[in-house]
């Protein structure tokens, strides 16, 4: 069997994007015209996943709407006669079935993941972090379905990152497999870069088997005191080999401000409505600023 089920976890308070997210889910800010969580669930819509679960928090009721019909909206555009409008909407609510299950408590991605058992029930599943935006050719979570579907082992998607920004992530320690794959045999959260067992970072991309839950439930707090899914993964990996997936793309870092900037400057450049403006801007600028 492929991978259906994928969760979201988005119950995170945003505060790298304080004061709008005090009354606005970080997920909800724009990448050029989208928000930033549509940019995922398309990818796992892309993907062939089917069962899309958000572990969502308090104030997160947006994200609910967002994803829903609006009906005052959608009577609206179409008495104006705003077809084209009107689809866009409308297609944003038919996209895919949305479950909803609340986690109580910010006790950490660990925990998110944790919540999802009961719905996730007994098969493989797909974790997306909405902070990593990917964009390619194939979708990031199919590479990462096919490598599942060949090795039928637990799938994390990697990537090399500068050493002094290891302590920013998972990192894996492994052995090349060849073709972009690697057996992890170890995994850190978020290690000092001295001690860091490799340059090879995890982003937000999981495939991950049932048995990661009972795991998950007996976990002491690890770093920053929440329950870690890479300390998870770390337990796994001494059991079974998880393979990590050098993917194919341009990787967004949306969780920072500097780094939301950064893909919605990338993202408008490659829009046919926005790019020539905004490049012949772009120019004005560098010159005005005398940066070249
Ligand atoms: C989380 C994970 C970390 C992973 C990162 C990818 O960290 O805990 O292992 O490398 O996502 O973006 P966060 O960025 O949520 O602190």
């Amino acid at each position: 069997m492929s991978i259906k089920k994928a969760i979201f976890p988005v119950a995170g308070l945003g505060t790298r994007f304080l004061p709008v997210t005090k009354a606005q889910p970080k997920e909800m800010l724009p990448i050029v015209d989208k928000p930033a969580i549509q940019y995922v669930v398309e990818e796992a819509v892309q993907s062939g996943i089917e069962d899309f679960l958000f572990i969502t928090g308090k104030d997160k009721r947006p994200l609910e709407d967002y994803f829903d019909h609006s009906g005052e909206l959608e009577y609206h555009l179409e008495q104006q006669g705003k077809t084209e409008l009107l689809e866009l909407v409308r297609n944003i609510a038919c996209m895919c079935q949305i479950y909803y299950v609340r986690q109580k408590k910010p006790l950490g991605l660990g925990h998110a993941v944790w919540c999802a058992k009961q719905h996730i029930g007994d098969e493989y599943f797909a974790v997306l972090l909405g902070d990593d935006i990917v964009d390619s050719d194939k979708p990031c979570l199919k590479q990462m379905i096919e490598v599942y579907e060949k090795t039928r082992r637990p799938v994390v998607a990697i990537r090399r990152v500068p050493r002094e920004e290891v302590s920013s992530y998972g990192i894996i320690q492994g052995r090349p497999l060849g073709d972009g794959l690697w057996e992890v045999s170890d995994l850190v959260e978020k290690p000092h870069p001295d001690e860091a067992p490799s340059d090879l970072a995890v982003i937000g991309r999981y495939i991950l088997p049932p048995e990661i839950f009972p795991v998950l439930e007996k976990l002491d707090p690890g770093r920053g005191g929440e329950i870690q899914l890479t300390d998870a993964l770390r337990v796994l990996a001494q059991e079974e080999p998880i393979i990590g997936c050098e993917f194919q793309g341009i990787r967004y870092d949306v969780g920072t401000p500097k780094g939301l900037l950064v893909a919605t400057i990338e993202m408008a450049l490659s829009r046919e409505d926005l790019s020539e403006e905004l490049e012949q801007y772009l120019v004005q600028l560098v010159r005005k600023r005398d940066l070249l």
